[in-house]
């Protein structure tokens, strides 16, 4: 239409003025209206690198959610300003756990657990929060020995946990949680929910002693939609199709799956596929229209036939992207994400701990 062309012309010339001083960043889960315009697609992991990878960006326009945006801040050089193009792109999950609630929850298990370390020098309990989480989350982990995770890494940063703790409090999603702790052998018994609105979690002081994964009951509305029945769906109405989801799902979800992975991980399953495969995929519907469109040689479809974008995502619009590079081309920041140093500090510790954490 001759609106969206409109503002196809406006984005490219924009971004043709400004040149190598704008980067833009696009999760996965952008829309294709948006994602035509990114420099760098990726999943967290990949996006949490790009904002380091372009020190020489004036500006860095991230095509993502609030939480994304902030990481970018805190590990982007101070001169540079990282823009959100609409600052109501937030993740329904990062907000299932706050700062209050994460220090009471801390205050309560550090006195049950007391502070000893082990025989082996590991603390009672180390706090690993999920990238989808608010950087005061980040800092605190940063402030308490302990780590970020994606869903690219977080069996490896689990493992950096249990090197250094006898335990681990998971933020915000208790699904990547499990589903990674389970896969490295942890007991499911032994991973109590907990509970913010209710003493002790809502558990009781045994089962958080015998306890190896504390987890915040958090969920991605947009994950938590999986089920087996569609699974079960799928391998009959296509037999030899491939089930891959996002770890974000329920565990039987993932049990029941052939593969569970990172967003990248999903992507990079489906371009190494011979010619003809059939994929049904877990995960925010508008990657896996783009995969659709990208693989005609492949079947590829979501599990669930009704459409559930990720409504916070799709809040960017190519319109918001527009206004923010025309402002810059005019010499103003608009929608800049700006971590306040007392919070950026830390939280660039435990972002630097999972970046050194490599298999
Ligand atoms: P990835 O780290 O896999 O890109 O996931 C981010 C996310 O928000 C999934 O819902
Ligand atoms: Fe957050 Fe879920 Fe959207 Fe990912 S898909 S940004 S976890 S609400």
């Amino acid at each position: 239409t001759a609106a969206k062309s409109e503002l196809d012309t406006r984005i490219r010339r924009a971004k043709e003025t400004l040149g190598a001083d704008v980067v833009v960043l696009g999760h996965f889960y952008q829309r294709d209206e948006v994602v035509q315009y990114a420099d760098f697609v990726g999943d967290s992991y990949q996006l949490a690198n790009a904002a380091k990878t372009r020190p020489d960006a004036r500006a860095i326009v991230f095509c993502g959610v609030h939480f994304m945006a902030e990481t970018a801040d805190i590990l982007a050089r101070p001169e540079q300003a990282v823009i959100l193009p609409n600052l109501a792109a937030g993740c329904s999950m990062a907000d299932m756990a706050d700062i209050d609630s994460v220090e009471e929850a801390w205050a309560e298990l550090t006195e049950l657990y007391g502070t000893e370390p082990d025989a082996d020098g590991r603390v009672p309990i180390i706090p690993v929060t999920y990238m989808n989480s608010a950087a005061d989350l980040k800092g605190f982990c940063g402030r308490n020995g302990g780590i970020v995770c994606t869903s690219s890494n977080a069996a490896t940063v689990l493992e950096w946990a249990f090197e250094r703790g006898q335990r681990v409090l998971f933020f915000p999603d208790q699904h990547l949680g499990r589903n990674t702790a389970k896969a490295m052998g942890v007991p499911v018994e032994r991973m109590p929910i907990w509970n913010p609105r209710k003493p002790l979690g809502g558990q009781s002081e045994d089962s958080l002693v015998e306890a190896q994964v504390i987890l915040w009951n958090g969920f991605c509305s947009v994950h938590k939609r999986f089920t087996v029945a569609q699974i079960d769906r799928a391998r009959a109405s296509h037999p030899g199709v491939r089930v891959i989801v996002h770890p974000e799902c329920p565990m039987p979800v993932v049990d029941a799956a052939d593969g569970a992975g990172s967003t990248d991980y999903i992507v990079k399953a489906i371009a190494a596929a011979p010619a003809g495969s059939t994929f049904a995929i877990g995960t925010e519907i508008n990657l896996v229209q783009r995969l659709a469109n990208e693989y005609p040689q492949h079947t590829i479809f979501c599990l669930d036939d009704v459409i559930c974008p990720c409504s916070t995502m799709y809040r960017i619009h190519p319109g918001y992207l527009a206004w923010v590079l025309e402002s810059l081309v005019d010499g103003v920041v608009l929608n800049q994400i700006s971590v306040p140093a007392a919070v950026a500090e830390p939280a660039r510790v435990a972002l630097e701990r999972m970046l050194a954490a490599k298999p």
